[in-house]
C-alpha cells in the first residue's frame, strides 16, 4: 500500500487566494458546510462536509461556514469550545485555533453568525454564494442583507449584485492538482483491491458449495475499504447477481449468486473526500460462459476505443461516441440487432437503435463527488445546434461539448443490458454487463488509475482460480 497522502500545508490557502482573484475587490464569497441530516430518533447519517467547502479549508466539522473577500482576508466561523458537547461528539477545533490551524485570518463563533455576518456584507458591492445547493441559504443571506440596508441611512452600502459561487469553484475543481491526482489514485487503489477480493470470494465459496449472496460480496468491499483507511463508500455498492446487472441503480441485496451467473459490481471508495468509482462484470464461479464472453467481449473493445479516444484536446463526448460505434457494431454481429431491422451500423448510430442495450452515457467527471462538478460544454462557445432524438422526437438544442484538458479526471464505462423481449437472442437473457475504469487525461492520452483490478476476461478467470 502507498503511503499516506498529506496536503502541502498552504494548498487551501492557495485556493483561497485563486478564487479571492476572481471575486472582484468589492466582492465577498461566503459558503456554509453540509449540514447534520437525522436517519431516525436520537441517530444521525454518518457526516460528510460539503465537497466546495472541503476544497477551500480541508476542515471537516459540521456548522462551520467560510467567507472571502476580494482581498484575499478569510473568516471562518466554527463551532466553539464546549466541553459538554466534546465528551459526547467528538473534541472541536474552536475558533481560538482556527487561525494557526486552517490558516484563515480570523474565526469566530458559528453561534454568533448573525451578529458577524451583516458586517461581513457591509461596503460590498457583490455577495457569491452557491446557488440552489443549501436550503434556506437564500432566505439567510436575504436576512443579513436586511440589516445591512437598515443601516444605509448611516453611510453602509448594501450590496446590490448577488452573482453563483459555483460556477467559479466548479471551473477550479475540474482540474485536480498534483495533490488531488495522489489521492484518487490511492482511492482507486483500494477500491481496485475490494473489487480483486469480491471475485475471488465468489469463486471460493462456490467451488466449497456454500451459500453466496450479493451481500457476502459487498462485505468484501466495505472490508478492503475501510481496512485501508478509507471513510466511506463513495455511493451504494451495485452488487448485481444475474439478471438484476439490467437494472442500472440496482442495490446489493440479499440474491443469491448461482453459478453461470454474471456477477456485476459497480463500486468505489472515498478516500479524505476524493471518489473512486469501478465496475467489474465476471462470472460467479470464475468461467465464462460462450453467450457472456462474447458479450463482454464487445464491452471490452468498446470501452478499448472509449480509452484509445480519451486525451487532451479531445472532446468530452468523443470517449462516447468512440464507444457507442464499437457496441453497435457488435450488437448487429452477435444478433442482438437484426440488420433486416435496424440497417446499417451508420443507421443503428442515426436512430439510436443500440438504445435499447446501451441505455446510458459513457462518461461523468469524477473527484470529490462520484458524479463531480464541472460543465460538460466548453465555456465561452456559445454556439448552438438542434437536433431532434429519433427516439422520443424532441428537438434538442446542443452546444459543443467540453474540450479536454490534462488533470481533468472521468470515468470511462460502457455496457450492455439485455431483458428479454421480442427478437431478442435467448442465448442473451438477463446478461448484464458494465466496465469502469476511471482515467485522468493527459496531454498524450490517459492514466487509467483502476487498473489494479483485472478486465481481460482472461485474466479475471486466471484471478478466480487461484
Ligand atoms: N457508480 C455510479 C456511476 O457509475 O455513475
Ligand atoms: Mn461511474
Ligand atoms: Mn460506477
Amino acid at each position: 500500500m502507498q503511503a499516506i497522502i498529506t496536503p502541502p500545508v498552504d494548498l487551501y490557502a492557495q485556493r483561497r487566494a485563486a478564487l479571492a482573484r476572481q471575486l472582484g475587490a468589492d466582492g465577498i464569497a461566503l459558503l456554509p458546510t453540509a449540514p447534520e441530516r437525522a436517519r431516525n430518533r436520537d441517530s444521525d447519517f454518518p457526516y460528510r462536509h460539503d465537497s466546495y467547502f472541503y476544497y477551500l479549508t480541508g476542515f471537516t466539522e459540521p456548522n462551520a461556514w467560510l467567507l472571502i473577500d476580494g482581498q484575499g482576508r478569510t473568516t471562518l466561523l466554527c463551532q466553539p469550545k464546549d466541553l459538554e458537547r466534546e465528551i459526547w461528539d467528538g473534541i472541536r477545533l474552536g475558533p481560538q485555533a482556527a487561525p494557526e490551524a486552517l490558516g484563515v485570518d480570523q474565526a469566530f463563533s458559528v453561534d454568533e453568525i448573525d451578529q458577524h455576518l451583516p458586517k461581513l456584507l457591509e461596503n460590498r458591492r457583490t455577495v457569491w454564494y452557491p446557488f440552489a445547493t443549501h436550503t434556506g441559504l437564500e432566505t439567510q443571506v436575504d436576512g443579513w442583507l436586511q440589516q445591512v440596508r437598515a443601516r444605509v441611512r448611516f453611510g453602509a452600502q448594501c450590496p446590490d449584485r448577488q452573482q453563483d459561487l459555483c460556477g467559479l469553484l466548479d471551473e477550479m475543481r475540474l482540474v485536480k492538482d498534483a495533490h488531488e491526482q495522489a489521492v484518487m489514485r490511492r482511492a482507486a487503489h483500494i477500491s481496485a483491491r475490494g473489487h480483486v477480493r469480491a471475485m475471488q470470494l465468489s469463486a471460493q465459496r462456490l467451488r466449497e458449495g456454500a451459500d453466496v449472496r450479493e451481500y457476502h460480496l459487498d462485505a468484501e468491499l466495505l472490508h478492503e475499504f475501510r481496512l485501508h483507511g478509507s471513510q466511506f463508500s463513495a455511493y451504494s455498492s451495485i452488487v448485481a447477481a444475474g439478471a438484476n446487472a439490467c437494472v442500472l441503480h440496482y442495490r446489493a441485496d440479499a440474491a443469491p449468486i448461482r453459478s453461470g451467473d454474471l456477477v456485476l459490481i459497480d463500486a468505489g471508495c472515498e478516500l479524505d473526500g476524493y471518489a473512486s468509482d469501478i465496475t467489474r462484470t465476471f462470472p460467479a464461479n470464475g468461467r465464462f460462459t460462450g453467450p457472456q464472453r462474447a458479450l463482454y467481449d464487445i464491452v471490452l473493445a468498446s470501452q478499448e476505443a472509449a480509452v484509445a479516444a480519451t486525451q487532451a484536446g479531445a472532446r468530452f463526448t468523443d470517449p462516447h461516441e468512440a464507444s457507442v460505434k464499437v457496441l453497435a457494431q457488435g450488437m448487429l454481429d452477435v444478433g442482438l440487432l437484426d440488420k433486416n431491422k435496424v440497417g446499417t451500423l451508420d443507421d443503428v448510430i442515426a436512430n439510436r437503435s443500440y438504445f435499447a442495450f446501451y441505455m446510458h452515457r459513457t462518461s461523468h467527471w469524477l473527484g470529490m463527488d462520484v458524479h463531480d462538478c464541472g460543465s460538460y460544454v466548453e465555456p465561452g462557445d456559445t454556439s448552438v445546434t438542434e437536433r431532434t432524438d429519433p427516439l422520443s422526437g424532441e428537438v434538442i438544442k446542443n452546444r459543443p461539448s467540453r474540450v479536454l484538458r490534462p488533470g481533468m479526471v472521468l470515468t470511462i464505462e460502457p455496457g450492455i443490458y439485455v431483458r428479454p423481449g421480442e427478437g431478442v437472442p435467448e442465448q442473451f437473457h438477463g446478461i448484464g454487463i458494465r466496465i469502469e475504469d476511471d482515467a485522468i487525461v493527459t496531454e498524450t492520452g490517459c492514466e487509467l488509475i483502476t487498473r489494479d483490478v483485472p478486465v481481460k476476461a482472461d485474466e479475471i478467470e486466471a484471478l478466480m482460480r487461484g
